[in-house]
């Protein structure tokens, strides 16, 4: 049997990034009343999201002129000109800085060449047999721990692990590592407000997953890593460091971003009783019900583009080198395309697409796999409990955060089925 490498503990073995990264992510209570402000005042204005939301200075894309991008038909345009709004520009001074060269990072012909590969490792098919081999297991287990009290933090014994959980099943990462491994896939972010275990941290995921890599090639099983290690595209394979950078990239934009996604569809139906009851009385409602917490409070409120070329939108001239800071948020609850934004209602009419996962050539490539956990933990939790409530003694969820927005707990009470 081969030895799992080891993974190295940042130096300072107290530091505790959680409580930091919170700086970036943010604490804003709700910043819709807003951004509705501001898209009535224009689809392009001056500003910075950070700075709107946020305390915390920009030590990373401060030095750049920016925009936000607040109506849904001019971020969609955004997203699908990659020629004129690039990602490499505005994504080398932030996640490239933590993860490397990641396709996050990239631009065409880069871009295209290599996503067409990781593409292949993450089909709906592929995906789809996931669900019972990875998913499952962790969800019960999970779900096991609390079943028999008739009460629960959702968030703290629930959404908060189980996507991490399934990452580390697929990396086949042994429990004993985890605990080190969420905290350097955390410290690796902290590149953002300049502190120095940040590049610590992605080194020593570098090292780990340079180790993992090897030996997964020489032995080959039916995981994650054996998979993308040997997956082609045009005869071609993916580079080592592009790898590397992908896998530093998994747990935040995998694990980060569903158990966020997760906590929100809970939160959603649990404060709507009505749509929880409606969705238990009939399943077929899941999928609905998921879009429309991705459009109502979508993990990833914003993100950047850069202007490769002098360009103009809707009216606005945008000088070359100026950073788009493309406020998802606002496109989801653009009046123009939901009436009555604000409101959960799974039922509403969807003319369009909500933008949670972006579009055009970068969008969400984990978006199947995040459909298919948050509907697998939503199944999990109807089959084996019934008459679940909000907890009238606990608080009620609140969420927050200006970046990456979730509720911190979810205490609710039920019947075992
Ligand atoms: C509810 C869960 C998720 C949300 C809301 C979400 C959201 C997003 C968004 C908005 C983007 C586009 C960013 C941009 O273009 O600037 C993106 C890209 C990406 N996502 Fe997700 N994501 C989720 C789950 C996942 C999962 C499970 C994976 C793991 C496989 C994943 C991996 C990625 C990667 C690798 C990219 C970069 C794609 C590229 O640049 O070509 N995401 N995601």
């Amino acid at each position: 049997m081969t030895v799992m490498p080891k993974l190295a503990d940042l130096l300072d073995q107290s530091f505790d990034p959680f409580e930091i990264e919170k700086l970036s992510t943010g604490d804003a209570d709700d910043p819709y009343p807003r951004i509705h402000e501001l898209r009535e005042k224009g689809t392009v204005l001056k500003g910075s999201y950070r700075t709107e939301f946020t305390d915390v200075p920009d030590v990373q894309v401060g030095h750049l002129e920016q925009y936000m991008v607040l109506g849904y038909d001019t971020i969609l345009k955004v997203l699908t000109n990659p020629e004129v709004f690039g990602n490499r520009g505005a994504f080398q001074h932030t996640l490239g800085k933590s993860f490397g060269r990641t396709v996050t990072v990239m631009d065409a012909p880069e871009h295209t060449r290599y996503r067409k590969i990781f593409q292949k490792a993450f089909l709906p098919n592929t995906v789809a047999k996931w669900g019972e081999t990875f998913v499952d297991p962790v969800v019960n287990r999970l779900m096991g721990a609390f079943i028999d009290r008739g009460e629960a933090d959702l968030v703290e014994e629930f959404t908060h692990h189980y996507p991490f959980q399934v990452i580390y099943s697929q990396l086949q990462i042994g429990q004993e590592q985890t605990k080190v491994f969420h905290k350097l896939a955390i410290a690796q972010l902290l590149s953002a407000i300049g502190a120095p275990q940040g590049p610590e941290a992605t080194e020593k995921l570098g090292d780990f997953f340079r180790e993992l890599l090897a030996q997964r090639r020489a032995d080959p099983g039916d995981d994650l890593i054996s998979h993308l290690a040997t997956v082609e595209a045009d005869g071609e394979r993916l580079p080592d460091e592009v790898l590397i950078s992908f896998l530093r990239q998994l747990m935040n934009a995998g694990g980060d971003t569903t158990f966020r996604g997760t906590s929100v569809l809970f939160t959603g139906l649990l404060t709507h009783p009505e749509q929880w009851e409606a969705v238990a009385a009939d399943r077929s409602l899941i999928p609905q019900a998921i879009e429309e917490a991705l459009r109502w409070e979508g993990p990833v409120s914003n993100t950047m583009r850069y202007v490769n070329e002098d360009t103009e939108l809707d009216g606005v001239f945008l000088p070359e080198g100026t950073i788009l800071n493309m406020v998802l948020g606002s496109a989801n609850r653009d009046p123009g395309k939901y009436p009555n934004p604000d409101k959960f209602d799974i039922f509403r009419e969807r003319k369009v697409r909500n933008l949670a996962f972006a579009n055009g050539p970068h969008v969400c490539i984990g978006q199947h796999l995040a459909r298919l956990e948050m509907t697998r933990a939503l199944h999990a939790i109807l089959d084996h409990t019934r008459n679940m409530r909000l907890d009238p003694d606990k608080p009620a969820p609140d969420i927050r955060g200006h970046l990456l927005r979730v509720p911190d707990h979810i205490y609710v009470k039920f019947d075992k089925a």
